[in-house]
């Protein structure tokens, strides 16, 4: 009933983790292959091992989360050795984030990846909200044109990017038409919401330490701005580039929704975090649910089927 295809692979179902939820380590790696999720994705990776933020720097807040993690990660050559590792045992393409902290990082990430056995789906982080003094790249259009200019010119495996929330039917429109130039295989919408604020009523004060406390939010906070993002992509990009949809997925009817904007892999990231892997599980039997009782077979009866007024 929920066997999602994508590229030329045919997943049980269509859910994943968000990167950076459950996925630095090996061992996490490990427990997302055991889960239920369709299939997983790496912690964004650097050239080097790097330690990130200093903490706290998440926090459960009670609509979602508030993080700037920046970017701690073990360093591209642990998540490439793992995901070499995994393909040898098993068929279904795993997902591999890179997020350069500088435009020639990223080229030197995918060159790596490029020029290793990977046989899986690449995904460049261009959205990470939490580095200090770096902006996030999709903000910059020019920017992330030039950068997709000069990746396509070498990059040959399948390859998506993660784009942070828009909030402007222009910034939908110009960067859609970027995008549209490029054999993506599929965009992800969205990262957290850059640069949010939590204040904790008790101490009035921030709940995490980098940045004076700003940091990307995620949760129930932002299931409408990834519904907008996803629904305005799968109606503006070439049907050939597909979307993941990512932002306030708690529930069976939360996935369900963003699969009527269009997505066709789903991630979780923050009820990740506060759930554990077991709550692919339970999205799953509520997606389910939801689908049996409105009639649906599979999930291709009502992708993308959003009625408008
Ligand atoms: O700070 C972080 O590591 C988060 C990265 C991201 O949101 O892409």
């Amino acid at each position: 009933m929920l066997e999602t295809k994508f590229l030329d692979f045919t997943y049980e179902n269509p859910l994943m983790n968000a990167s950076g939820v459950h996925c630095m380590t090996v061992e996490e790696l490990d427990d997302l292959s055991a889960s239920k999720a369709g299939v997983f994705i790496t912690k964004s990776a650097t050239l080097q091992e790097r330690a990130g933020n200093p903490e706290p720097r998440y926090a459960d807040v009670p609509l979602g989360s508030i993080n700037s993690m920046g970017l701690p990660n073990h360093g591209v050559d642990y998540y490439l050795d793992y995901a070499l590792s995994y393909q040898k045992n098993h068929t279904a393409p795993l997902f591999f984030s890179v997020a350069g902290t500088s435009v020639e990082e990223n080229i030197t990430l995918l060159e790596k990846v490029q020029a290793s056995e990977f046989k899986g789906i690449t995904e460049l982080n261009l959205s990470c909200p939490n580095v200090p003094g770096k902006p996030q790249v999709a903000y910059d259009f020019p920017l992330t044109e030039q950068i997709l200019k000069r990746v396509f010119g070498f990059f040959t495996k399948p390859l998506g990017v993660k784009l942070p929330p828009y909030f402007d039917m222009a910034h939908f429109d110009q960067m859609a038409a970027i995008l549209n130039q490029f054999p993506l295989t599929y965009v992800n919408s969205i990262n957290s919401i850059g640069n949010g604020l939590y204040i904790d009523p008790t101490r009035d004060q921030v709940v995490i330490r980098p940045k004076e406390g700003f940091g990307g939010i995620g949760g129930e906070y932002v299931k409408p701005t990834a519904l907008a993002n996803v629904r305005a992509f799968a109606t503006r990009l070439n049907p050939e580039i597909k979307i993941i949809g990512t932002g306030g997925i708690l529930t069976g009817q939360d996935a369900y929704e963003h699969l009527l904007c269009g997505a066709t892999m789903l991630q979780v990231g923050t009820q990740l975090q506060k759930e554990g892997p077991a709550v692919f599980d339970r999205i799953l039997k509520e997606l389910s649910t939801i689908m049996e009782q409105k009639g649906y077979e599979r999930i291709e009866d009502f992708r993308g089927k959003l009625k408008t007024i």
